[in-house]
Parts: structure tokens; sequence; C-alpha cells
């Protein structure tokens, strides 16, 4: 149908981050019933998604997909009445290639050529009562004459059709960019990738993985990886908006590996860049820190903004990035990111703000205190903080907002 889709970032749940393809209906229900439990569901994280490895290595005689009833016994129409009973929405997982990254049967042409499965899977899914599909970019074949881009968006378009003609509506997630841009982030080829992708799927992944959970070694590397998808899609701010979204991959927020402050800065980065706001963890075992902050209903306000704009980077060092978020009421978000292993005081001119000769209400986002501000906000940030305002400027401020982009 025409219904818009996506106009505010989508929120939710996916396994992949936490339990790879270690994924059966008991981990999916008992998560989903948490995020009911914890309030995340009711506070908008509402899309349930299976990623990969819940079917069977082949299709059936009519060419269906198989689900793998060794791990999901009721099947996947069960599954979605279950959580649309709790007010959820249901999300799978498939791919536009002809395998799945974990080697399942994939919608695309096998390599050489041959039919295509988009229609079939789209209309199963409906048949599912399938909200949001995420469609992989794995194993895609690229036939002789076309670019690898060619190919990517030729798939991604039959996806989106195929979506459409199967009369539900569900949300696209396509992982295109990432198979073809990584390693080029902020380039100027970003530009014309982003712009056909906004035309078929709502939100699309242009980077890598955040770091999945290792239980042998739980701290590695997840923070960087968090500060490593930041640090793309930082600079894609104008690509988005209400319908499309730039997907800096999982909020692993309150799981293990993350601090508090790091688990703070990754929910306040990703609200300043609108990013969808999908959680990738064992929703019970959120440390109190991260649930407090990914339930932190002003900072779900501010990723949720109906204006739909990406924060902007208005200046970048070593040790802190600022960013600044126009809202539609006329308020602006303020973030600062402390990069620094250390303890910083942090001064802000609000003229760096685009907030000339002004006076502002600055309601700290973290701990609900509001006051009044006439020429430079201050604060102390802990080791790999982010601290997150949102200014209300009284009357008679500049109406200038920052657009500009500093060099990457
Ligand atoms: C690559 C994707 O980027 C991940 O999010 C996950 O879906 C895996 N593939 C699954 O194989």
């Amino acid at each position: 149908s025409d219904t818009p889709l996506a106009l505010t970032p989508p929120m939710g749940w996916n396994n992949w981050a936490h339990y790879m393809c270690d994924i059966d209906e008991a981990k999916v229900v008992a998560n989903a019933d948490a995020l009911v439990a914890t309030g995340l569901a009711a506070k908008g994280y509402d899309t349930v998604t299976i990623d990969d490895c819940w079917m069977t290595k082949s299709r059936d005689a009519d060419g269906n997909l198989v689900v793998d009833t060794d791990k999901f016994p009721h099947g996947m129409a069960w599954l979605g009445a279950y959580l649309h009973a709790r007010k959820l929405k249901f999300g799978i997982y498939q791919d536009a290639g002809s395998l799945t990254c974990e080697r399942y049967p994939g919608s695309g042409s096998p390599e050489g050529g041959g039919p295509d499965h988009y229609a079939r899977d789209a209309r199963q899914f409906a048949s599912w009562e399938v909200d949001y599909v995420k469609m992989d970019g794995c194993n895609l074949w690229v036939p002789e004459g076309k670019t690898k881009e060619q190919a990517y968006r030729d798939a991604y378009n039959s996806v989106a059709r195929a979506l459409r003609d199967s009369g539900r509506d569900m949300v696209l997630s396509a992982s295109a960019p990432a198979y073809f841009q990584q390693g080029e982030w902020g380039g100027s080829d970003w530009h014309k990738v982003i712009d056909w992708v906004g035309e078929t799927g709502q939100l699309w992944r242009e980077g890598r993985d955040i770091k999945v959970y290792n239980p042998a070694a739980p701290a590695t590397s997840r923070w960087s990886s968090v500060m490593g998808n930041y640090g793309y899609n930082r600079w894609l701010g104008r690509y988005a908006g209400p319908g499309n979204w730039n997907d800096p991959d999982f909020l692993i927020a309150g799981a293990p590996g993350l601090t508090a402050a790091e688990s703070r800065s990754q929910v306040g980065l990703w609200a300043m860049m609108a990013a969808p706001f999908i959680l990738s963890s064992q929703v019970s075992e959120l440390t109190p820190d991260g649930l407090a902050a990914l339930g932190n209903t002003d900072l779900i306000a501010l990723d949720q903004d109906p204006m739909g704009r990406q924060g902007t980077v208005v200046s970048s060092n070593a040790t802190f990035d600022i960013l600044v978020r126009p809202l539609a009421n006329g308020d602006r978000a303020v973030a600062v990111l402390n990069r620094s292993g250390a303890v910083r005081d942090i001064r802000v001119p609000l003229d760096e703000l685009g907030l000339d000769s002004c006076t502002v209400e600055a309601k700290n986002l973290w701990n609900g205190e509001s006051r009044e501000l006439s020429d430079t906000l201050t604060g102390t940030l802990a080791a790999h903080d982010t601290g997150v305002w949102r200014l209300t400027p009284h009357t008679g401020c500049a109406e200038a907002v920052p657009t500009g982009q500093i060099a990457g």
C-alpha cells in the first residue's frame, strides 16, 4: 500500500549481537516478554526481529522457505500472533542474495542466474503477518556486465516491489550499502548509493556489525565497535528524514562489555543521529544503568523527534565531539562525547551551537535537571561518557541552525 512506513526510526530487539545463530522460539519469547516486563515495549521498543538461522537449509518442493521446527516448534505464524497479542511487531530476516550469510536459502538468483524468490518469500512473510523484514546482502550474484552497485540496486528494487505487491505493509531494513561501501565512509559515493537505497528501504546499514557478545571475553572491542560505527554514521545526516534512516547497527547499551558511561554514550549518540533503536542483548540481563539509559523517555523522544533531522557534528577533535540536532518544536539537542579515558570538564560557548547572544533553558537529559544559560554550557563528563542536553531558546533567540558539517 502507500502507507508511509517508519516515519520515525524503528525501535525494537534483534537476537543477532547476543545469540547469533543460537536462537529459538523460547529465547525470542523470553526476550519479547522481557521487553514488556521492563516497560521498554510500552516506551516504543516494539519490533522483535529474528535474524539469520531460523530456517532449514533447503526450500520445500513448492519453493517455500521451511522453518526449522527444532528451533521454532510452533512455526512463524504462531510467533507472529504471540507478538501481536502483546502489541509487538514481528520482524524476520532474509537475504537478497542466493544464500544468507550463514548459508541458508536466500531470496536472490543463484550464482550464474536462475529464478529468484523475492515475490514468493514476501508472500510467505505476509502470510505470517510479518511487519518488518531485515534483508541482508551476503552471496549476491553480480551478473556479467553489471557493476556490483547495479546488482545490489536491482536486487533491492525487486525486494521492495515484492514487499509492496504482497499486500502487507512491511518495513524494509536494507543492508545493501554495507556490502559495497565499506572503507569509503563519508566519501562522495555515499550520495548516489543512499539515494537509491532510500527509494527501496526505510533504513539501511552502511557499515560494520556491532561487535557481537563473546562470553569468553565480554569486554573485547565492544566500545571501539560502538565508536567505529558512530564514526562514519555521524557524517551521513543529510540522508536521514522521515521514512529513511541511517542504521549504525544495534544498541548494546547495558549489555556485557560496556560501562555505564559507554552505555549512555551509545544511547545518546544514536539518539542524536536519529538511528534505529534496536537492542541486541539479553533483555532480562541488562544492567540497571543500561536499562535506565535505554528507557530514558527524554532520550527516546529525542531519537523519535517527528522532524527526523539527524544531528550534525559541529566540532570534533581527539577528545570531544559536539553534535547539534534541531527538533520539531524549535528546541535543539546538544551532545558532547568525551572520547578520552579520563573525567573531563566541558565548556561549550552557545554561539558554537548557533545560539548567539541568547538565553536558553538547558535540560540535562540524563538527570532531568534544568538550568538557565546565557553564554556557556558547562558540565563534567566521565570517561567515555556523552552529555546530552535539550536547549529551549527563550524568545528573541537567533533562529539560525548550524547545518554545515565540518570536514571529516
Ligand atoms: C550480517 C549482518 O550485518 C548481521 O547483522 C547479521 O544479520 C548477520 N549477517 C547474519 O548472518
